[in-house]
């Protein structure tokens, strides 16, 4: 706690003074001092007016990124996590804190799933791999996209995607054949119902094997090769395309020899396939984060990838013609105070003073809060271009 309260919002681990004796901070010190990178990060307190950092599967602990809250001194908690997750509030997590703080940081933003299913043409259907609590699943059913039929082998993520998504789930490891039929099989069933619609496979392979945050960064990891389990879903189900969300590091692992081999080993049934790196906060999300997308179609060419909507700073944002992302603030402000480690689930909120606790607590729904900072935009970059000159 003497940590949390002497760091300034904003602030990270070089707010804290040398009175406090802590080993790690002295290790993180000692080797900012070797110029071995400044880990700015670490023992971050939020900054009320930007948005969050990174919402990794750590965020309940001080010291691995910046997860102290702005006003109170305590790390945020599970809802106001999922809320720069761009999670409703009405959506129910299941299983143990530490279950749904994975479930939380290994998501897809819905929000920004959202404006990437917009892109996809007319809705159809989509069988969702590697699924997790659901995140791209519910920006592709805000789209209007139907789900079919998911896969995970944690069971308390498919609790939560069933609760909160669609009932139809197989849980059990990709890799065993018998799975894999399983997935095929109901997804086969639940098309007969709407065989004229187009079909997508989505899914986000686990990270830590192509992250270039983790220690197990290697292409011996047999997490790197589960996207040709992906390939063969795709040859059963012979889907329109796919949408591949992951971390970035996928695309420097390996000098790039590795993302290579993912485009070869599943862009070879397809027609087109196209990469890009997303950015949430371009997409009205309250939080930096970055995933590369590949999307490929089996006929014609892949989609091109949602405009970015907002920007950070507000100078950045008038230079790109764009609306402000929402800070800390607007996210989760409405929120009540608690205590470290309490959640607060059952205490009133205040009223929302943004259009994004708007949005989180169901009152607007995600085309009308896009539409709001589309509005916004002209008005905001007017205004901000003047003051530029
Ligand atoms: C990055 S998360 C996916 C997040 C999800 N797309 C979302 O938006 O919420 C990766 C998921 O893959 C699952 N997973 C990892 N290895 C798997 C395997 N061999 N078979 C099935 N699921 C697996 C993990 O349990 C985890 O939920």
């Amino acid at each position: 706690m003497a940590i949390v309260r002497s760091i300034p919002e904003g602030g990270n681990w070089k707010d804290v003074p040398a009175s406090i004796v802590c080993r790690r901070i002295e290790t993180i010190r000692a080797s900012y001092e070797r110029g071995e990178g400044s880990r700015s990060t670490y023992y971050g307190r939020l900054r009320s007016d930007a948005p969050s950092y990174t919402i990794n599967t750590y965020f309940s602990r001080p010291g691995n990124g910046c997860h102290v809250h702005y006003a109170q001194d305590r790390v945020i908690s599970h809802r106001e996590a999922a809320r720069f997750q761009s999670f409703p509030d009405a959506f129910e997590f299941r299983g143990s804190k530490a279950a749904v703080g994975n479930q939380i940081g290994n998501a897809v933003p819905p929000l920004m799933a959202y404006q990437v299913a917009l892109q996809q043409g007319e809705p159809g259907c989509f069988v969702d791999l590697f699924a997790g609590a659901g995140g791209l699943s519910l920006g592709f059913r805000w789209a209007g996209w139907k789900p079919l039929v998911a896969n995970d082998f944690d069971k308390y993520s498919l609790d939560t995607y069933s609760a909160n998504i669609h009932d139809s789930v197989v849980l059990g490891d990709i890799r065993d054949d018998a799975v894999r039929e399983e997935v095929i099989q109901k997804a086969r069933e639940a098309r007969r119902l709407t065989p004229d619609l187009p079909l997508l496979i989505l899914g986000g392979p686990p990270c830590q094997g192509f992250s270039t945050a983790g220690k197990k960064r290697s292409m011996e990891d047999e997490r790197n090769h589960l996207f040709r389990e992906y390939r063969s879903v795709v040859d059963a189900l012979d889907p329109d395309g796919f949408v591949f969300e992951n971390v970035l590091g996928l695309l420097s692992m390996k000098k790039g020899k590795v993302f290579q081999q993912v485009c070869d080993v599943l862009g070879e049934p397809m027609a087109d396939i196209r990469a890009d790196v997303l950015k949430s906060d371009q997409f009205g999300v309250p939080q930096r984060r970055s995933r590369v997308f590949v999307v490929a179609r089996r006929e014609g060419q892949s989609p091109e990838p949602p405009s970015p909507v907002t920007a950070f700073p507000a100078l950045e944002a008038a230079k790109r013609g764009v609306g402000v992302t929402p800070g800390a603030e607007a996210a989760i402000g409405d929120l009540p105070a608690i205590g470290p480690s309490e959640d607060g689930c059952q205490m009133a909120l205040a009223d929302p003073s943004s259009n994004f606790q708007r949005l989180s607590r169901g009152l607007i729904a995600p085309d009308e809060y896009l539409d709001v900072l589309k509005s916004q935009i002209s008005v905001a970059t007017e205004k901000q271009l003047s003051l530029i000159g």
